[in-house]
């Protein structure tokens, strides 16, 4: 069986560290490990209007920043097919036929429907069809591309179960048509979720507490002065605490131990370094110092692939409309198979229409 991976993002806004260590970093060392088939990256746009309905200029202003993200991250049109939902209507065609797989009670259950229900301040009647059956459309994008491996997050463990659900249910009453995914979980703890600079549990554009993978160097260099540490840490001669502090949780999402033992005088690992903070007598200032160093090895590549792309734009689009016509070309396909399947390929059944005209005829 091919190996290919799929995942995306809605286009709701740029993107930010928090995406690149839990999902960007990954998906480049997975597109670069030469290990998969085919490897299909999209923005969720028709899914990012499911919940943000009174501002869809939001949604189309965005897509363009996320591909410039997804470029200066390192993603390569040449390795890996880039495209936007909206413009495959096969999805919405297999959408259809899953709607009467899954019950609303099973939509209802489903733990990340029911924190977004009450995040987005949707009650009961109010909530759209479409954000509730996201999941649904979900299951679509992922198996439209036969996927086998899906590299996301942990708050997507319970799309992808309800897409393997899905996936059952539709080969028992159709036979072996569609695959399985699995989910591929970033590794390291500190990635699965990334705080946000005030130490808040998530990076979020409305909370302010965001540094992008457009930010200037000199605006990184500024949030992470301000950022959220330990508050018992007053004194440099104070045992320091790491748990929740936000320095050392990106520390931990960022840097090698190369990076340290080059970028500090001090110190050879990062552990070295925990130690001496956890002790006392490490100040939040120097900590603060290597992470900006980190950030900025990080970051200063994918800032330059990104102003060279943002120079020709016309360019980027057309990578989005090729990216479009490949994945199409798949979709079609798996439609095909899929109609067959469900035998309702009318036309091209010749068994069919014989099998009725001697019904007819006798
Ligand atoms: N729900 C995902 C998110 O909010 C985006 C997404 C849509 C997705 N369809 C997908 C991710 C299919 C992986 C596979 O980030």
């Amino acid at each position: 069986m091919k190996k290919i991976i799929l995942t995306g993002d809605r286009p709701t806004g740029k993107l930010h560290i928090g995406h690149y260590v839990g999902s960007l970093r990954r998906r480049v060392e997975l597109q670069n490990s030469g290990l998969y088939d085919k490897i299909f990256v999209f923005e969720a746009d028709a899914q990012a209007l499911t919940d943000n309905i009174e501002n869809p200029e939001k949604v189309r202003q965005n897509v363009i920043e996320v591909a410039l993200d997804y470029l200066a991250a390192g993603l390569d049109p040449t390795k890996s097919t880039l495209f936007i939902q909206s413009q495959i209507p096969e999805l919405c065609e297999l959408s259809f036929y899953f709607m009467d797989l899954v019950s609303v009670s099973r939509l209802q259950r489903n733990p990340t429907v029911k924190t977004e229900i009450q995040m987005r301040g949707f009650s009961g009647e109010s909530i759209p069809v479409g954000f509730f059956t996201y999941p649904i459309s979900q299951a679509a994008d992922i198996t439209m591309f036969k996927a086998t491996t899906v590299p996301v997050g942990e708050d997507q463990e319970p799309m992808l179960e309800q897409c393997r659900e899905i996936v059952r249910r539709f080969n028992n009453i159709y036979g072996e048509t569609l695959v399985e995914p699995n989910i591929l979980l970033p590794e390291n703890a500190a990635c699965l979720r990334l705080p946000g600079t005030d130490g808040k549990a998530k990076m979020s554009k409305s909370l302010g507490n965001c540094i992008y993978l457009s930010d200037s160097a000199d605006e990184v260099n500024k949030k992470v002065k301000t950022m959220y540490t330990d508050p018992l840490h007053l004194q440099v001669s104070d045992p320091g605490h790491l748990e929740g502090n936000t320095v050392f949780t990106y520390l931990d999402a960022f840097a090698t131990d190369e990076q340290v033992a080059r970028l500090t005088t001090d110190y050879a690992t990062l552990q070295e370094m925990k130690d001496h903070y956890t002790r006392g007598g490490l100040g939040d200032v120097k900590c603060k110092k290597l992470l900006m160093a980190v950030l900025q090895e990080t970051l200063e590549p994918i800032r330059q692939r990104r102003a060279e792309y943002e120079k020709d734009i016309p360019a980027v689009y057309e990578i989005l409309r090729k990216g479009c016509e490949v994945a199409r070309a798949a979709a079609c396909e798996t439609m095909d198979q899929v109609r067959r399947a469900m035998k309702i390929n009318y036309f091209d059944d010749r068994a069919l229409i014989e099998e009725q005209s001697r019904r007819f005829q006798k």
